[in-house]
C-alpha cells in the first residue's frame, strides 16, 4: 500500500482507539502503539530520507499531520479521563467528618501529685528553690548528719529498709536538707518533694509514700517565720479558712520541734462525729522545727550567725483528708476507676 494511504489508515485506527480508551493507562498504551519509538508511523517517518525526492514532501507532511492529530486527541482525552479518575478517587477516599470519633481516654493527675504540685507551687511563689536527692541513700545523710548517730533510739522508730551495709532506702526527705546545705551557702530556701520508704503497711501507712521537705536558713529566722509560713501554705492547699496549730514534739534534727496540725476543713471542729477528723477538729500534717545547731555545724554553717526552720509533710496524708479518701493503699494500687475520679 502506498505510504499516504497507510498513514491515513493508521491515523484513523489510532483516533478510534483513543475515543474508546477507558482509562489513562489505556491511552498511554495507545500512545506507545502509534507514536512510540517502534511504532509503524515512526518507522515511516524514519524512512522518508530514503524515498524519491518527489514523494518526500507529501509523505513527510501527512505523517507529521497524522502524528499531531493523534497527539492532540490523546491530550484532550487524557485530560478528560484524568479528571474523571481524580473525581472517582476523591469520592472513594472521602472521609465523613461528621461521623463520631473514637474518644481518647483522658488521664488525670494522681491525688498525691496534685497536692505535691500545690505545695511546691506555693513555695516557688515565695521564692523557694526545688531540690531533689536520691531514694537510695547512705546511712550518713539519712541519719548521722541529721543528728541521729549510730545507736540513737530514733533509728529504731524509722522501720528502715536496708539495702546494704550503710545503705538504706531513705526513710524521709530530710537527707536532701543535708545534701543541699553541703553544696550551697546560706541563705537557703528550698522545698524537696520525693518518695520515701518504711517497713509499714496498714490503712494509713504504705511502704512507699511521699514527703515534701522544706528548709529555710538565713540570719534571724525564728519559729514565728515557721508558723506564718505553714499557716499560709495550709490556706493555699486547704482553703482560706484553714487554721493551724503547732504542738510540742521531738525530732533529733530540730530544737524545738513541733507537730503541725491543720484545722479540719470539713467540720471546722464543730462536728464531734466528723468522719475526717474523728471529732478532734484537727488533722496531723507533719513535723517541723528550728534546725538543730548540731545539724548546722555538721554542714559547716555557723549556728551563731544563721538559724533555720525545717518541716516535713506527708502529701499523701494531705490528699487523703483533702479528698476524703479512707484508705491510703488505694493511692498505690493504680486502679484506674479510682484514679479517674480526680
Ligand atoms: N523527717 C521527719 C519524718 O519523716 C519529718 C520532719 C520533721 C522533717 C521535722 C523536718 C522537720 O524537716 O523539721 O518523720
Amino acid at each position: 500500500m502506498a505510504a499516504p494511504e497507510r498513514i491515513e489508515e493508521l491515523k484513523s485506527a489510532a483516533l478510534a482507539e483513543v475515543a474508546t480508551a477507558g482509562s489513562t493507562a489505556d491511552l498511554e498504551a495507545v500512545r506507545v502503539r502509534y507514536l512510540g519509538r517502534s511504532a509503524e508511523l515512526t518507522e515511516i517517518k524514519k524512512s522518508i530520507g530514503s524515498l524519491p525526492p518527489e514523494e518526500r514532501r507529501e509523505v513527510g507532511g501527512s505523517a507529521n499531520l497524522a502524528s499531531r492529530e493523534v497527539e492532540a486527541a490523546l491530550g484532550s482525552r487524557t485530560e478528560e479521563l484524568a479528571a474523571a479518575e481524580r473525581e472517582e478517587r476523591l469520592r472513594r477516599e472521602a472521609v465523613d467528618v461528621t461521623l463520631p470519633g473514637v474518644p481518647h481516654k483522658r488521664g488525670s493527675l494522681h491525688p498525691s501529685q496534685r497536692v505535691i504540685d500545690e505545695v511546691v507551687d506555693f513555695f516557688v511563689g515565695l521564692g523557694y528553690g526545688v531540690a531533689e536527692g536520691p531514694e537510695v541513700e547512705t546511712d550518713y545523710y539519712n541519719f548521722t548528719a541529721l543528728n541521729i548517730p549510730p545507736g540513737h533510739p530514733a533509728r529504731g522508730m524509722q522501720d528502715t529498709f536496708f539495702v546494704d551495709e550503710g545503705v538504706v532506702l531513705r526513710t524521709h526527705t530530710s537527707p536532701v536538707q543535708i545534701r543541699t546545705m553541703l553544696s550551697q551557702e546560706p541563705p537557703l530556701y528550698i522545698v524537696c518533694p520525693g518518695r520515701t520508704y518504711r517497713r509499714d503497711s496498714d490503712p494509713t501507712h504504705t511502704p512507699m509514700f511521699n514527703q515534701v521537705e522544706g528548709l529555710a536558713v538565713d540570719r534571724g529566722i525564728t519559729l514565728s517565720h515557721l508558723k506564718g509560713t505553714l499557716a499560709a501554705m495550709s490556706r493555699h492547699v486547704f482553703g482560706g479558712d484553714a487554721d493551724i496549730r503547732l504542738r510540742p514534739s521531738y525530732f533529733p534534727f530540730t530544737e524545738p520541734s513541733v507537730e503541725l496540725d491543720v484545722s479540719c476543713f470539713v467540720c471546722g471542729g464543730d462536728d464531734p462525729n466528723c468522719k475526717v477528723c474523728k471529732g478532734a477538729g484537727w488533722l496531723e500534717m507533719g513535723g517541723a522545727g528550728m534546725v538543730d545547731p548540731a545539724v548546722l555545724s555538721e554542714v559547716g554553717y555557723d549556728p551563731e550567725e544563721y538559724t533555720g526552720f525545717a518541716f516535713g509533710m506527708g502529701p499523701d496524708r494531705m490528699a487523703m483528708v483533702k479528698y476524703g479518701i479512707p484508705d491510703l493503699r488505694l493511692f498505690f494500687e493504680g486502679d484506674l476507676r479510682f484514679l479517674r475520679q480526680f
